[in-house]
């Protein structure tokens, strides 16, 4: 079956942030087929002229665009809200590893509350770091597209075996879910938390595999210090909770990027990344993933936006987890972004957000989305902007106006019609 959508301003997030007024995406709509694509788009009407068997329908006042995509998020510490301590990243890993299993109960009800969150906010592919497996069914009984990033963690040489089996086992648990729409992935926790050995081996599994990478990269001040000069935080952290007062750390911020040199990895935050080790992340033709209010309430800064320009890398944006944030609407995220770097034009700005939730966020997970283009995946959001019809501003009025979707499509199959949550 073909499906004609239509609405007041398509916004197609390409990389030129092309607008059709009173556009329309024609697409295929199978239940029994996990590949359902656009078949083409433009003006609505002549669409609906030319398609006359398509089931079609028009949204007046309403904005359709690639469904967006959240590149990182941890649905296993959704129960937190008053538990971990926030302002200063040291005191916040400190409460991580002295509160995190009183996190864990009911655990179910809280994950599937925020899968529905995402849908409900226009989501339709996720970036999920699983630390422990409790999101995993979840997840693959769940109508998003998953890269579901396996995660390895341990700075203890002597546990390695331990933790790598018990990742495999994970990954293998993953696995039996795997389809075309849930990709078992693999993340290396960070340089500071994972032993070289560890992180080596997980590195080659992952090129092995053919499987995405995440990891967390140059999170705070406290972990550049620990890279590159094995003191401050670190020090006293490895002593308090693992009775280690001799640890080192085993790779600087070069060397865990040169380990990764041949995988495809997401590497996320990067606030205290230099220009080089940028550049270098761009040569790998890796991407950076930001998280400006995770950022903001562990570690009181934004990403340099400047910078990555500099280096030819687009601004990708995604929630974190409630374990660093207070919603995991992508929606208000960009709403608090915007607010966040005043020296920029809003309506400028606010194509470059779009884009960082669609076109380039969609990208980084490998999914064949983010743009309304023909042979993409038919995965749309739409959202009602009451007088958006007549906007100059759509990006902008969009960003401040939607909280929302009225209609979720993924994969060509309505997944969310607001009723739904
Ligand atoms: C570890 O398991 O070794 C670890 C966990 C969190 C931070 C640092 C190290
Ligand atoms: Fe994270």
């Amino acid at each position: 079956m073909k499906k004609l959508l239509g609405a007041s301003k398509l916004f197609c997030c390409n990389k030129e942030f092309q607008i059709i007024n009173n556009g329309g995406v024609l697409f295929e709509s199978d239940p029994s087929n996990p590949k359902n694509k656009i078949l083409c788009f433009g003006d609505y009407q002549s669409l609906l002229e030319q398609n006359p068997d398509a089931k079609a329908s028009f949204y007046p006042q309403h904005i359709l665009l690639p469904a967006l995509s959240n590149p990182h998020i941890h649905f296993e510490f959704s129960n937190n809200k008053t538990t971990l301590v926030y302002g200063d990243f040291g005191e916040w890993l400190d409460s991580v590893i002295q509160r995190r299993e009183e996190l864990f109960e009911n655990l179910e009800q809280s994950i599937q509350k925020q899968i529905q969150l995402q849908l409900e906010s226009g989501i339709a592919s996720v970036g999920a770091i699983s630390s422990y497996g409790f999101d995993i069914a979840p997840l693959a009984s769940s109508p998003l597209r998953v890269q579901l990033f396996n995660e390895a963690i341990g700075s203890n040489p002597a546990l390695i075996d331990t933790l790598y089996s018990n990742l495999l086992a994970r990954l293998q648990e993953c696995q039996k879910h795997s389809s075309k729409r849930f990709l078992p992935a693999l993340s290396i926790h960070s340089p500071y938390s994972t032993h070289k050995i560890l992180a080596t081996k997980v590195a080659n599994l992952a090129k092995e595999n053919n499987m995405l990478l995440s990891v967390h990269f140059l999170e705070s001040n406290q972990e550049l210090e620990w890279l590159t000069q094995s003191k401050g935080f670190f020090k006293e952290f490895f002593t308090k909770h693992f009775g280690n007062p001799n640890a080192t750390s085993t790779l600087n911020p070069m060397e865990f990027l040169e380990l990764l040199e041949e995988n495809k990895t997401l590497f996320v935050h990067c606030l205290f990344a230099s220009k080089s080790e940028l550049e270098k992340i761009a040569s790998m033709n890796a991407v950076v993933i930001s998280s400006p209010r995770s950022n903001r309430l562990l570690n009181n800064r934004y990403l340099n936006l400047e910078i990555l320009k500099e280096v030819k890398l687009p601004p990708i944006f995604s929630t974190d987890g409630l374990s660093s944030n207070f919603s995991l609407n992508l929606l208000d995220e960009l709403r608090h972004t915007l607010f966040a770097y005043p020296h920029y034009t809003p309506s400028e700005f606010a194509k470059e957000l779009v884009l960082g939730v669609t076109h380039y966020a969609n990208a980084s997970l490998g999914f064949e989305g983010g743009e309304i283009a023909r042979g993409r995946d038919a995965d749309f959001a739409l959202f009602e902007c009451e007088g958006i019809s007549t906007s100059t501003q759509e990006a902008l009025h969009f960003i401040l106006h939607c909280q929302k979707a009225s209609e979720v499509y993924i994969n060509g199959i309505g997944a969310y019609n607001g009723k739904t949550f």
